[in-house]
């Protein structure tokens, strides 16, 4: 029989417990999602509904990366993976009654450290709101695709739609509000990477480029 590098038995919890703490933190930010959740049906105001909205979905990506965790016995997460759920989550939040919007996910199985996980879901995210909420505005139909891919020892991680593509003479430092404000800082002080975000194809493309050094 050939040797697995992995231990092929499912164990309920590494020694050291952190998959019960990643279980924890998980059904933690849960709770918080639904105390906000509650806060933002009682609002009236439209702003403050969309801030409580935006935290929630904020915290709804950090649990998917948690949840992830809570399954590996080594603390690192399948980038691929994560984007797949990240689009999916996203697609059902965010798509409107009568429109089709197609996730897809491509790419490697690459793999980083539960820190890098919860950096690039952070910023993973936003992208994909906001084609969500941006690139598809008055339209039937879109893809949304996340493309994860290695480059030269460095990881790659593109979202790219086919919608509207971004306003005329957008630039990031003067048309960013808080989400491509959060990218920019996740990407530049937790990643040591780069952020780029032009028009793509058809639609507007995002790229993240960072080392992995695990
Ligand atoms: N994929 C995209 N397609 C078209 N326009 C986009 C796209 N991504 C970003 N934009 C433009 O960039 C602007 C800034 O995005 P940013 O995420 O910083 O703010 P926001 O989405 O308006 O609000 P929030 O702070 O809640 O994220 C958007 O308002 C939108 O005009
Ligand atoms: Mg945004």
């Amino acid at each position: 029989m050939s040797k697995s590098p992995k231990r092929s038995s499912p164990r309920k919890s590494r020694p050291d417990g952190t998959r019960e703490i990643h279980h924890r933190v998980k059904n933690n930010l849960q709770i918080i999602a639904s105390i906000l959740r509650l806060q933002m049906r009682r609002e009236e105001s439209l702003s403050a509904q969309t801030a409580l909205g935006g935290a929630i979905t904020r915290i709804m990506g950090m649990v998917q990366v948690h949840d992830l965790l809570a399954q590996e016995e080594v603390p690192r997460v399948d980038l691929r993976e994560l984007l797949g759920r990240l689009l999916d989550l996203n697609v059902q939040a965010f798509m409107m009654p009568g429109q089709t919007i197609r996730p897809v996910t491509t790419g490697p199985s690459v793999v980083v450290s539960g820190d890098k996980a919860v950096s690039i879901a952070l910023a993973a995210n936003e992208l994909i709101v906001n084609v969500l909420k941006h690139a598809y505005r008055g339209r039937r139909e879109g893809k949304i695709e996340a493309r994860v891919g290695t480059e030269g020892g460095g990881v790659v991680v593109e979202v790219e739609d086919d919608g509207t593509g971004l306003p005329a003479g957008f630039t990031l430092a003067a048309g960013s509000n808080l989400g491509l404000r959060l990218v920019q800082s996740v990407v530049r002080d937790d990643l040591r990477g780069e952020f780029m975000l032009v028009p793509g194809k058809r639609g507007t493309s995002a790229t993240i480029r960072f080392r992995k050094r695990t």
